[in-house]
């Protein structure tokens, strides 16, 4: 039986800026993703791929097209009804990690919890132990700035998925990590996703990345050129 879709977007235009500086960034994109997929998304610098997963994530609009995810057309909803939708369904691993710098990693970690107002000794409790998947339990006290690029980048998927999100959209969350590492990562990323039931969304451009997702949609200047 085919899964259903859990992120369907149709006809999908995006353009930045106005008149002369108008730039169309996502020139119809339509794509369905199935709940449970791991999907990655890859495609040359300035391809739109970041785009494309800030709509898909409800960081930012689109003019037009339709969206829907998690069965819900998303395309009229303002903006604060977007931002809880997205804190209650949807974790997001930015491609620069926009960890809180005056937080702690264990803070950071915790804040979709308390956000959402989850109560605060739940949000610890399961902030330590997605910490601990992620090998990071000794770094629970120290901010961002006293972490390497890779820990941060660590410290930024634990915070994705500790809300136990529907959907997970990470924006190239290996960019300060070496390959083996970065395989590290993503298949802890993926091993919690799967136990929770989660779809993943991830922009790569590490082919070794695609290699372990299902599934890899490519987009070339706003468009999807391939889905494979
Ligand atoms: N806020 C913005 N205003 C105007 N143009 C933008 C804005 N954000 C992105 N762009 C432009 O849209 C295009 C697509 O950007 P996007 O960030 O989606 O690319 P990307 O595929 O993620 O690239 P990369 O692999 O380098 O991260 C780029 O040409 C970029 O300059
Ligand atoms: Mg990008």
């Amino acid at each position: 039986m085919e899964k259903s879709a859990i992120i369907k977007a149709d006809g999908i235009e995006k353009v930045y800026g106005t008149g002369r500086n108008a730039l169309r960034v996502l020139k119809g994109v339509s794509l369905s993703i199935g709940e449970g997929e791991i999907v990655s998304i890859m495609g040359p610098s300035g391809a739109g791929k970041s785009t494309l997963l800030n709509v898909m994530g409800c960081l930012d609009g689109f003019q037009s097209g339709s969206l829907s995810v998690l069965g819900r057309e998303l395309s009229g909803l303002s903006v604060e009804d977007l931002s809880m939708f997205r804190n209650r369904h949807i974790g997001f691993v930015f491609q620069l990690h926009n960890l809180l710098p005056d937080f702690t990693a264990l803070e950071n970690v915790m804040m979709p919890m308390l956000i959402r107002r989850d109560r605060r000794q739940a949000a610890r409790a399961a902030a330590i132990s997605v910490i601990e998947r992620f090998g990071m339990e000794d770094r629970l006290d120290h901010r961002p700035g006293e972490l390497s690029g890779g820990e941060c980048q660590r410290i930024a998927v634990a915070r994705a998925i500790v809300g136990r999100p529907d959907i997970i959209l990470a924006d190239e969350p290996t960019g300060s990590l070496d390959s083996e590492n970065s395989r590290v990562l993503m298949n802890t990323l993926f091993e919690l996703g799967r136990e929770n039931g989660a779809t993943i969304v991830v922009v790569t451009h590490d082919a070794g990345i695609a290699s372990i997702t299902g599934r890899t949609i490519t987009i070339v200047d706003g468009s999807i050129t391939e889905t494979q």
